[in-house]
């Protein structure tokens, strides 16, 4: 699969995971300019309608991000991700698409851990090659 670079959609937090990847680019810590990321207030505000929207319309794989447990501008927010998280998990490995989502807890201060995070995602991608659309 040589030559193809993966389009990877980044859903993040505005409290942390947003603060996280915008540390990371102020402090020069280089990330793959695969991602696109999308803002969202709460990671719990990704709908599994979402992700899947996602990969339809053209993303290899998508990164969910938020703050880390404990740590949700909204208490139970991220709770309520993690368990979404599992069972959107439990129908996309039915499809053969689990591997094409991921969920990571990234805090405001986690900049050099995004860029870890988003360049090991990127390879991953990479390995399992282009999304075809038939597979959603
Ligand atoms: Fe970050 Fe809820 S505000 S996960």
């Amino acid at each position: 699969m040589s030559g193809f670079e993966p389009k990877i959609v980044v859903f993040a937090c505005n409290w942390c995971s947003y603060a996280g990847i915008d540390l990371a680019g102020t402090s020069r810590i280089e990330y793959p300019p695969n991602v696109s990321v999308v803002r969202v207030m709460c990671s719990s505000r990704v709908t599994p309608e979402m992700v899947l929207k996602a990969l339809q319309r053209g993303a290899d794989g998508v990164l969910i991000t938020g703050c880390h447990p404990g740590d949700c501008h909204y208490i139970t927010g991220n709770y309520n991700t993690l368990r979404r998280y599992y069972l959107l998990k439990r129908i996309l490995n039915e499809l053969g698409l689990g591997e094409r989502v991921h969920l990571e807890w990234i805090s405001a201060s986690e900049g050099e851990r995004f860029a870890k995070v988003a360049h090991e995602f990127v390879e991953r991608i990479r390995k399992l090659g282009p999304l075809r659309i038939e597979e959603v």
